[in-house]
């Protein structure tokens, strides 16, 4: 096994770090205060191919390995959460969907749109009543007579959904089919009968708009439909397979963060005559911060190598995605609480970051898939039980 990183990798973590470090982080607090959408910062992420790592150059994207996406989504996470979470939306839930199961049409028209940065893609699938338990949606699309369709429900929780140009939204085509009665279709949100409500205030992420989406009467054409009638969950759930490797990196950019900055005070903050990172207490948080982080960052990256391999025909990565999101969301929040209690006073201050970090984390044990969501599709895999 040959952990080294290739030419390629290394060069889109480093353009990633850049831009991290020189756009992202110095206005990642006033993005946090204020919840002001980071446009500006998301169209330099186009220019420069982080919104597409793994589109191939002709739609628009920089044509790089899963490996290359994770390492990247963790420099921008370490900087700011808020852009990680639009990024790994316009990558893995909008983009690689399309990649998938798109028509050519389809991935010239929405993927290089998004890939380049000069628009934002958004993922429906939640629902008012219908989150974990997600074939339980109401949303219905009901087919007319000249072969276009009819939308009509709410969605909820939609990232990005104040600012997305297109959505890949699922609804239900066959109320008496369970999974196979709901189909994806691609969303124009200018078009008439797209109706979005207001900005959900938000603990974390808090620069990462979201919000609840209304269609009436919304017309979409045969062409809409992404992939086949009836292939809609299947469709969501193997976009959620490669979202789920974003989400796990994310919580790796956060935690490393929230690990390097309590490093630093360890070896600086003086209690009774001596730096607290020589007392055994915090020996123990550091070394058990450090061993979760890299649990996790080894098991995302595992994850992230069986991606490649399914994309090439190869095996599925539902559990290896699964394990890297539960383990990588965990350790983001246990670490982000040592950092916060390690601090102390300063922890709990807004005049450093580690309360962000701590508010940032959660969202990682919760979408995408809850934890809980996670235990169960692993248990799922490793019994064969259901
Ligand atoms: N890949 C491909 N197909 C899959 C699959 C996968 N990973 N998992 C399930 N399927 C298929 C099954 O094979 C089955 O197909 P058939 O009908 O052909 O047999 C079908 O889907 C139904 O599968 P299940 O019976 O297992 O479905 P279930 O109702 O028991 O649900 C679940 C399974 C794992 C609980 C699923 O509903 C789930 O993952 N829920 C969580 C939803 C979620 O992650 N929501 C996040 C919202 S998006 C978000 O957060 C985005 C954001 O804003 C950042």
């Amino acid at each position: 096994m040959d952990f080294k990183l290739t030419e390629e990798q290394l060069m889109i973590q480093d353009v990633a770090r850049r831009i991290a470090q020189d756009k992202i982080a110095p206005s990642a607090e006033h993005h946090d205060a204020t919840g002001e959408f980071p446009l500006d910062n998301i169209r330099t992420l186009g220019e420069n191919g982080l919104m597409g790592i793994e589109v191939p150059a002709e739609y628009g994207g920089a044509g790089m390995d899963p490996i290359s996406y994770v390492l990247a989504m963790i420099e921008i996470a370490a900087a700011d959460a808020a852009h990680s979470t639009i990024m790994s939306v316009n990558n893995s839930l909008f983009c690689n969907g399309i990649l998938k199961y798109g028509t050519e049409e389809q991935k010239q028209l929405y993927v290089r749109a998004i890939a380049e940065g000069r628009e934002i893609g958004a993922f429906a699938l939640t629902e008012p009543q219908s989150g974990s338990d997600a074939t339980a949606m109401r949303c219905k699309a009901v087919k007319r007579e000249d072969g276009t369709w009819a939308i009509n429900g709410k969605k909820s929780w939609i990232t990005s959904g104040p600012v997305a140009k297109y959505i890949v939204l699922f609804a239900l085509t066959d109320p008496t089919a369970g999974a196979r009665g709901i189909t994806a279709f691609m969303i124009d949100t200018s078009k008439p009968g797209f109706h979005k409500g207001k900005t959900e205030p938000k603990l974390g992420i808090r620069a990462s708009a979201t919000c609840e989406i209304e269609f009436t009467d919304y017309v979409a054409s045969a062409d809409d439909v992404l992939g086949k009638e009836g292939e809609g969950f299947k469709i969501a759930m193997t976009v959620l397979d490669a979202g789920r490797i974003g989400i796990a990196s994310q919580a790796i950019g956060i935690a490393r963060a929230a690990y390097e900055k309590t490093l630093e005070y360890v070896r600086e903050r003086q209690a009774f005559g001596a730096p607290i990172g020589t007392f055994q207490m915090t020996q123990a948080k550091i070394a058990d911060m450090k061993c979760k982080l890299d649990a996790a960052t080894l098991l995302t990256l595992r994850a992230a190598w069986q991606k490649g391999q399914f994309d090439q025909g190869g095996a599925k990565f539902s559990n290896e995605a699964a394990i890297a999101k539960l383990t990588a969301s965990e350790a983001a929040m246990w670490i982000a609480h040592q950092a916060v209690q390690i601090h102390g006073g300063m922890g709990y201050s807004k005049e450093m970051p580690l309360e962000r970090y701590f508010r940032d984390a959660k969202i990682t044990e919760i979408y995408e898939g809850t934890s809980e969501i996670q235990r169960l599709v692993i248990a799922r895999n490793e019994t064969g039980l259901r």
